[in-house]
């Protein structure tokens, strides 16, 4: 069986609860027909969440943008796996280099955030990548490979599989001011992180979907995806309109489909 493409977008703090609705209405009757060749995914602001998961939530897979380590608690701000769960979502995105770097998140956050995800049978997608100034001290590969194992290294190989999703997001590429890796550049780095989920988790380790994300757009979509070890695509500004981010869905999706590493 082929592999489906991984594939969605995070809004960040951007469309409001009728704006991420209007906008994911429309992107389930633009993908309406390649639906079951991908991993579709949409992480919208939590207020949105259950507007856009009423909308289309049994044919798209709604993600959280963070979420608490625990149950309940002392947490003014935070919102737990439980009030995820009762709103019917089941998937998280955990350690975006906003949350890092903005909100001050540590690996040690990271780590407690995706045992707790994989205790309440949330699936991850733990976000790793380095900074410019660690990529130019030579930093890259050792920083990621860091990031990774604090935080997925709290899961059984059993947690792994199927539950945990990476992407590798170097910071230096990420949003309006970021410069997009060079394919060749993304191709590397996700050798090292699968290499590194192999060493972690045996053969789960190889299932774990890797996907690329920062500054992707549409021209350099198509000669990221082309590379090997790269499971998918993580989409921001150049997915929120609709019908770009279709089209770069509908460029990237026979390339990826045609590759020979699977
Ligand atoms: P960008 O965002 O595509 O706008 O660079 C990517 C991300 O933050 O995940």
């Amino acid at each position: 069986m082929k592999r489906r493409l991984y594939i969605g977008t995070n809004t960040k703090m951007f469309q409001t609860a009728a704006e991420a609705e209007a906008y994911i209405r429309r992107m389930d009757e633009l993908i309406g027909d390649i639906r079951d060749r991908l991993e579709f995914f949409f992480i919208p602001s939590y207020t949105s969440l259950e507007r856009v998961a009423r909308a289309v939530g049994g044919r798209i897979r709604i993600g959280a943008q963070n979420m608490a380590w625990e149950e309940r608690g002392q947490y003014t701000g935070e919102i737990s796996p439980l009030m995820l769960d009762e709103i019917g979502v089941r998937f998280v995105l955990i350690g975006h280099s906003e949350r890092r770097h903005v909100f001050r998140e540590t690996d040690e956050d990271e780590a407690k955030k995706i045992k707790c995800a994989a205790d309440h049978g949330f699936t991850s997608l733990l976000c790793v990548g380095e900074t410019s100034e660690q990529k130019e001290s030579g930093l890259a590969e050792a920083s990621v490979i860091k990031q990774l194992r604090a935080a997925a290294g709290v899961l059984s190989s059993e947690e792994a599989s199927g539950k945990l999703w990476v992407a590798y997001e170097p910071v230096w590429a990420i949003g309006t001011s970021g410069v997009p890796a060079s394919a060749s550049y993304a191709e590397d780095m996700h050798g090292v992180i699968k290499a590194a989920l192999r060493d972690m988790f045996g053969e789960n380790g190889s299932a774990v979907p890797v996907l690329y994300g920062g500054s992707v757009n549409p021209s350099n979509a198509v000669d990221i995806i082309s590379r090997k070890g790269i499971d998918g695509l993580f989409i921001g500004r150049s997915a929120w309109d609709p019908e770009r981010f279709d089209s770069i869905i509908r460029d990237v999706l026979p390339v990826f489909e045609n590759r020979q590493d699977y």
